[in-house]
């Protein structure tokens, strides 16, 4: 009789192919079967040819093909499409069999599917995967949390296929329970999305604000990338900018069209941010500038409508007229590089706060140090500076939050005149930089000992009887004022969201 396989993977599309050829490149038999038949036939006889696999036609033919205790991870679309395959499969299996979904599926989803299992005696567990077709193929970020009785059987598979950082440490470990891994991922995309957009912002600034072309910007973003803005997206946006498009022989980013598409992971950290209650705004501007390049329509009939600054750079319209005539554009590229790592910082901080009350709201003891240390290579984040981050929080794993970290604290208090000379030249340009913009509220927002809420918490207990504490009483007492003297003294009933 054949070998058994040491893991099965269902769904072959290019992440599934892909994963499926990693862990044979580590030495393990993998046995592989697709929902469409045709599709294992097809890769058997092609990218997997003569390679040490298992093409199984059924469900039933890949759990007789495993030894157990059984390893299936699925790579299929997140959604019902998950249910129904967990629906077919678990009738087959035994206790302690495990099943991995590495696909980008909700938390929540994670969280009752390993409750569900767990009754069925299945080990059920939620592993994000990061990095793309490459990072599949080559060696991705995962992030698997669940049930923790399926650590030992799955470490050698996935650590073995991860990427390594440059330590020789696989960016893969063992995050908690529940959906914890697949809430460090959504994170992860939210950061994403951050990201990506403030290089954009980047880009409109150089682009639109200085009138540069796209050869010119690129090697701004290549020499970037040579010190703490280092990063898998900095590298890419360099590649990019110098591509050319055959047909045309103009830069390829001047013909796409400027509407972005989602597939929901940034709106997803944005609502939980919102459900937990903690501020994230970089990440949620950055939806929402998605939304916006979405409505193209309205944007350039707008146009003739709302009226903006005509100035150009260095005599910037508006408000800041004549303010920064001696500017040069080479040092505000410097002052640029400064003030998007400023706001890369801030955005992490903020990444890291929803991470942290996550894990205090639902006791998953996630290790802020590790989930640095697992991003630092195969995923879309990857970056110089999550070594940074990692020390950071092994310095301190209590860290109120991570601008607070000497290394940080300075690097924000140097930025300072240049990241907020930026936006002025920004906003003096009617360049728009919600991201870049939304970074510098949250630092003077967090940093700043008295907020207005004073008058917010007055104005609600003016038209609600909402009432609010005092200064000069201890916290929790609260006190209502009948503000114009007719409205009583009943006070409504406290309650928070
Ligand atoms: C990754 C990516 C991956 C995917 C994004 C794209 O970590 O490898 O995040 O998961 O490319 O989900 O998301 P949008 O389509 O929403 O931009």
């Amino acid at each position: 009789m054949e070998k058994l396989a040491d893991i099965g993977v269902v769904g072959l599309a290019v992440m599934g192919e892909n994963l499926v050829l990693n862990m044979e490149s580590k030495g393990f038999r993998v046995a592989c079967y697709n929902r469409t038949v045709d599709k294992v036939d097809a890769f058997l006889a092609g990218r997997g040819q003569g390679k040490n696999l298992v093409g199984c036609r059924s469900l039933e033919e890949l759990v007789a093909s495993l030894e157990p205790p059984r390893r299936i991870m699925f790579m299929v679309r997140a959604g019902a499409a998950v249910d129904q395959l967990i629906d077919s499969l678990a009738p087959l299996l035994e206790p302690g069999d495990i099943l991995v979904d590495g696909g980008n599926s909700s938390y929540h989803d994670t969280t009752r599917r390993c409750a569900d299992l767990e009754k069925k005696g299945l080990l059920y567990v939620g592993a994000g995967v990061s990095g793309g077709e490459e990072g599949a193929l080559h060696g991705p970020s995962i992030m698997p949390g669940g049930n923790a009785a399926a650590w030992p059987a799955l470490q050698p598979i996935l650590q073995a296929i991860a990427a390594k950082a440059a330590d020789g440490a696989p960016c893969c470990e063992w995050l908690g329970p529940d959906g914890s891994g697949h809430f460090v991922k959504m994170v992860h995309n939210g950061i994403e999305y951050g990201d990506m957009q403030l290089i954009c912002e980047a880009y409109q600034l150089l682009s639109q604000g200085l009138g540069m072309a796209a050869e010119e910007i690129q090697p701004i973003f290549a020499d970037w990338n040579t010190r703490e803005l280092d990063s898998y997206l900095i590298q890419i946006t360099a590649d990019i900018l110098g591509h050319m498009d055959a047909e045309t022989g103009k830069p390829t980013v001047d013909l796409i069209l400027d509407t972005a598409g989602q597939k929901g992971t940034g709106k997803w950290t944005s609502q939980v941010g919102l459900d937990l209650g903690v501020a994230i705004p970089q990440i949620a501007e950055a939806v929402f500038a998605r939304c916006l390049s979405a409505v193209k329509d309205e944007r350039v009939a707008a146009k003739s409508y709302l009226l903006g600054p005509e100035g150009t750079f260095g005599k910037e319209g508006g408000a800041n007229k004549g303010v920064n005539a001696d500017k040069d554009a080479a040092s505000f590229v410097k002052q640029l590089e400064k003030a998007v790592y400023a706001a890369k910082i801030c955005s992490y901080a903020q990444g890291f706060q929803l991470l942290r009350t996550a894990s205090m709201e639902y006791g998953w003891n996630l290790h802020f140090g590790d989930i640095a240390r697992i991003w630092r290579e195969g995923c879309i984040i990857r970056a110089r500076f999550l070594g940074t981050i990692t020390e950071a929080y092994e310095t301190d794993p209590e860290l109120a939050n991570l601008m607070l970290a000497p290394y940080f604290r300075e690097v924000l208090a140097g930025a300072q005149a240049a990241w907020r000379s930026v936006l002025s030249t920004a906003i003096g340009l009617g360049v728009p930089v919600p991201v870049l913009a939304a970074s510098l509220s949250y630092y003077d927002g967090y940093r700043c000992e008295r907020l207005p809420a004073n008058l917010l918490q007055a104005q609600r207990d003016y038209f609600g009887a909402h009432t609010y504490e005092r200064i000069d009483r201890p916290r929790g007492e609260f006190f209502h004022t009948n503000w114009t003297g007719t409205g009583g003294s009943t006070a409504s009933s406290t309650y928070s969201v």
